[in-house]
């Protein structure tokens, strides 16, 4: 089996990568999304965990993932990493072995979780399941942080996860941390600095470049092979200044207002479903194999 170097270098400020996604939980409570339930009454704790500084809260490590991020996410390099990875000419695996493969990824253990990666993929995939969601949709909670395994090819983590935004243009202020940016040379490019920069307006996502990370492999990876709107929250399940913050909606195409449910569909699923009930691999293997097997090929190209 493949080991993951402990990672302990300079570019790994998380402990684990849920670092990141526990503090996406923080900025996002669940409460937001029930709050926002017509007719339901709002608890006033809940509402007072609503306006948590989120930013002040941060853990420093969590805060210095995201000053590498902002500095580092440049245009040129999202296209270089494009170049590179996306000729998916590494490996040829099914995707149960992908999921084995990614699970070999060796962290410090989420203290709040301890669940593997592979865990974390199925609970997911399990509760969108139990919501009687079609088998395309329970698919794309199986798959849909498989690109995490960049990690094990000596990516830095700044460059695999992380809330993703549109480079070429001006950055949203609803970007986590938006004063980071002023560390990233895109932020003296005078190309870059209007609303839609380099793009046309209405383009669509698409023709948008985002930052680079597990969502863009994983849906280059898949996009043969899933629904359109799987492909969306694979896609763009990182994407929170438009899914949950509304943002960039200048560069949106019809279609891409379509489809966003979908993937505001997906997001409760990917953040809300962690907790410590494990699921038993052994017994949901039969059913995800099957699965599997009626979208995906064998082997695909990694
Ligand atoms: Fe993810
Ligand atoms: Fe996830």
């Amino acid at each position: 089996m493949f080991q993951s170097e402990p990672q302990k270098n300079i570019h790994s400020p998380l402990q684990n990568l849920e670092e990141w996604e526990d503090f996406l939980k923080q900025r996002y409570p669940e409460s937001r999304v029930v709050a926002a339930k017509p007719f339901q009454a709002i608890d006033p704790e809940k509402k007072k965990e609503q306006f948590r500084n989120y930013e002040a809260d941060a853990r420093p490590t969590v805060r210095e993932f995201y000053r590498q991020n902002h500095r580092h996410q440049t245009h040129e390099f999202g296209r270089n990493k494009r170049r590179e990875f996306l000729s998916l000419n590494r490996r040829r695996m099914g995707i149960w072995e992908a999921l084995e493969y990614l699970n070999t990824l060796v962290d410090d253990s989420d203290p709040d979780t301890d669940l593997t990666q592979l865990e974390h993929l199925l609970q997911t995939a399990e509760h969108i399941r139990a919501d009687g969601h079609p088998r395309w949709f329970i698919l794309a909670g199986l798959v849909h942080d498989l690109g995490k395994i960049l990690c094990l090819w000596g990516e830095p983590q700044w460059a695999v996860v992380g809330d993703t935004f549109p480079t070429g243009c001006r950055y949203s202020d609803k970007i986590v941390f938006p004063q980071y940016f002023s560390d990233n040379p895109d932020s003296s490019n005078p190309q870059f600095q209007s609303a839609s920069g380099i793009y046309q307006e209405g383009c669509g996502l698409s023709n948008i470049q985002l930052s680079w990370g597990h969502d863009e492999y994983i849906y280059h990876v898949t996009k043969d092979y899933l629904p359109e709107e799987a492909l969306y929250m694979l896609r763009y399940h990182s994407f929170y200044p438009w899914h949950r913050e509304n943002e960039y909606q200048h560069l949106t195409n019809a279609r891409d207002r379509e489809l966003l449910p979908w993937v505001q569909k997906f997001n409760p699923y990917d953040l809300y479903t962690k907790n410590h009930a494990k699921p038993d691999v052994k017994a949901l293997r039969p059913f995800y194999n099957e699965l599997i097997a009626q979208y995906f090929p064998d082997k695909l190209n990694w």
